[in-house]
């Protein structure tokens, strides 16, 4: 039997990202990239989002080579009140193996400001994370590519001061860094988390004390790394599902919410059907008994690879 409270985004209440209080389920942007050549299809699934309620949007302009930013660019002006949340540490690498590289210098971190400026139509962008190459998954700093978090935070606390940024949050990053950081007034940390995989647990607990908000990456595990677990495909979060008459997605994404005040979360899907299932999780209510077993949850992946 599924237990809900009302209807919607609005279920699971709202938390703060830097200045402004906005509903604790948002939408993460990067999948849209697969749709580079449906440009209409990606539009949908944005103005679906701004239908149920979602207003924090997450983007980078490395997502599809700035496909990403310009859809949320057009879903801006025409709707000048959501959040948008975009990155800075990596930029687009189209001849590269993979499409992105580091590009984590102070000026590379400025330019990539700039671009997004341009790329979002804004006089100044609501959060940047800076994108640190601390942590898995993803890339990682090779040579002049490794810089200190105090020469970045630097640059970015001057462009908050000129204007061109609302908010800096922190992304990838390791404990000690996001401890080094905090005097800069961080308003978010996005760390890959899920139910199936805590190991920066440390984190968001320090971001709780902090009055942080927590956005984890790979909320549901993601697709690019196989390795990383897959929440819909755990035996357990199937069966409990099940019992709710929900989906292991939803089971997941509720989890999340249950499990700490300050977890704002952004899945991302080219799916409307994914999208709806994915807000009306906010309303779902988990039975205490429920909770217990999913916090118990462990992979084996997670006790091999625990930091
Ligand atoms: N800070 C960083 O370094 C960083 C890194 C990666 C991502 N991010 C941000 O975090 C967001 C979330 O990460 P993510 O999108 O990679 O991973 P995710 O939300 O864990 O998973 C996305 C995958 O799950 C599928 N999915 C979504 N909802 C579903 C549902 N209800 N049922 C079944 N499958 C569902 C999607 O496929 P369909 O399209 O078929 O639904 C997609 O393949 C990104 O969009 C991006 O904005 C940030």
């Amino acid at each position: 039997m599924v237990h809900q409270k009302s209807s919607g985004v609005a279920g699971a209440g709202s938390y703060a990202l830097g200045e402004r209080q906005i509903p604790r389920m948002g939408y993460g942007a990067m999948q849209l990239q697969r749709l580079v050549n449906d440009r209409s299809a990606a539009m949908e699934v944005l103005h679906r989002a701004v239908g149920l309620g979602v207003e924090h949007f997450d983007t980078a302009e490395f997502y599809g080579a700035g496909f990403v930013n310009d859809i949320i660019r057009e879903l801006r002006l025409e709707h000048p009140n959501i959040l948008i949340a975009t990155k800075v540490g990596a930029a687009s690498n189209p001849a590269g193996p993979i499409p992105i590289r580091p590009a984590q210098k102070p000026e590379e971190l400025r330019a990539s400001v700039e671009e997004n400026l341009r790329s979002l139509g804004v006089e100044q962008l609501d959060v940047v994370n800076l994108r640190r190459l601390d942590v898995a998954p993803g890339l990682s700093s090779e040579g002049d590519q490794i810089v200190g978090i105090d020469d970045q935070l630097a640059e970015m606390l001057r462009m908050k001061d000129e204007g061109k940024i609302g908010g800096i949050g922190l992304s990838a990053v390791s404990l000690d860094n996001l401890k080094q950081a905090l005097p800069a007034g961080i308003v978010c940390v996005q760390n890959a988390y899920s139910l199936l995989s805590r190991r920066y647990q440390p984190l968001l607990e320090l971001c709780e004390a902090e009055h942080i908000a927590w956005v984890p990456f790979f909320p549901l595990g993601g697709t690019y790394f196989p390795d990383w677990p897959k929440v819909t495909a755990h035996p357990k979060v199937i069966q409990i599902a099940a019992r709710y008459r929900i989906s292991p997605s939803q089971l997941g994404l509720a989890w999340l919410l249950h499990h700490k005040r300050n977890v704002l979360l952004i899945p991302g899907t080219t799916s409307l059907a994914h999208l709806e299932e994915n807000v009306a999780s906010a309303s779902i209510i988990l039975q205490q008994e429920d909770i217990v077993e999913l916090d118990a949850l462990s992979c084996a992946h997670e006790e091999a690879s625990h930091e």
